[in-house]
């Protein structure tokens, strides 16, 4: 049956800025943030708090996640890598954090510089913290449906890591197609078996529309169940440590999707909107939606 209604999770000031290779200033990030907190969106990832010589884009975390004007009933969340990356999180005090690691062993270590085994040590330890200090915890799992380096990649790894990552306490396991190569077939092979160890609200799905399957896989999700998305505003985004990585599923499209099938997920469409245009100035650049597309055509 499909799900009673859909949460879109805006990750585009993260998923989608990390991929930009020409550094946006930190008050356009502030601005764009503030724009998009106006849109009715409910959840924002505004910035990661990793290594700034391995994302140069996010350099200025702290400053973003500190000056941002936080909107009442939305969860502000941001990507930690290691307890030095949530020392960070915490000072900015976001109200979620993100931890992250990768089905496939070569992915995980070209994105995390560790083997699979030696990261779960390091985010039981970000999750035990960030706990400690009454937030909420979002595990990703990266390469889930595919990898750039390693190829296929088994759903029995996936499980187990998603086990792990429960066990360790996450609230919520988000479920990357990382390179955008899944289709709506394998997504529901993948989630048919998942489904009986995890509740579907506990599951997110993240997509990439790197070869256009984005919606298709929305879709195939969504007829068994599952209700919450990610997606970037405008289909910015990708992970630089990843080859061929490109736009997230846009923000824009998935809305327009699912509030045709009549679904009301709280979104403005006209605020969307001004928020991708404003993002599109300062970028410089068209952005790769199809509803961007529309706007910018005229
Ligand atoms: P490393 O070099 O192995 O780190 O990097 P280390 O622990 O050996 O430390 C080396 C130095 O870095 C030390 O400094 C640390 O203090 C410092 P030194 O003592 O030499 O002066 N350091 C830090 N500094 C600032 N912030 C930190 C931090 N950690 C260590 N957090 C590390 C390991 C994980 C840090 C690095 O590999 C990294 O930052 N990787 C992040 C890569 C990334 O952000 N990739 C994209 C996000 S994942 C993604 O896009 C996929 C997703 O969207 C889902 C999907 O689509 O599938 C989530
Ligand atoms: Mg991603």
């Amino acid at each position: 049956p499909l799900p009673e209604r859909i949460q879109i999770k805006e990750v585009g000031p993260r998923d989608g800025l990390q991929n930009e290779t020409e550094i946006l200033s930190t008050e356009a990030k502030i601005e764009w943030i503030n724009a998009l907190s106006q849109t009715g969106l409910s959840y924002i990832e505004i910035t990661s708090f990793v290594h700034p010589k391995w994302i140069p884009q996010l350099a200025d975390a702290l400053e973003v996640a500190s000056a941002i004007r936080r909107k009442e009933g939305v969860t502000y969340a941001a990507l930690v890598p290691n307890l030095k990356g949530l020392q960070r999180a915490l000072q900015a005090d976001v109200d979620e954090v993100a931890v992250f690691m990768s089905a496939s062993e070569a992915h995980n270590k070209k994105n995390i510089n560790k083997s699979i085994g030696d990261t779960y040590r390091v985010l039981n330890e970000v999750i035990e913290e960030a706990k400690e200090e009454q937030k909420s915890v979002r595990g990703y799992i990266s390469t889930v449906f595919g990898c750039p380096y390693e190829g296929k990649v088994s759903v029995d790894d996936v499980l187990r890591i998603c086990d792990r990552l429960f066990e360790m306490g996450i609230d919520e396991c988000s479920l990357g197609d990382t390179i955008g190569v899944a289709n709506p077939k394998q997504v529901q092979d993948v989630l048919t078996k998942l489904e009986r160890y995890f509740p579907k609200h506990s599951l997110a799905l993240h997509f990439h529309n790197t070869r256009g399957t984005a919606l298709a896989n929305v879709w195939a999700a969504m007829e068994l169940g599952y209700e919450r998305f990610d997606s970037a505003l405008g289909g910015l985004g990708g992970c630089p440590y990843a080859k061929g990585a490109s736009g997230n599923l846009a923000t824009d499209d998935l809305l327009y999707m699912v509030q045709e099938m009549g679904y009301n997920t709280g979104i403005d469409e006209l605020k969307l909107r001004e928020a991708a245009s404003l993002i599109q100035g300062h970028l410089n650049k068209e952005l790769p939606s199809h509803q961007m597309s529309i706007v910018n055509r005229g």
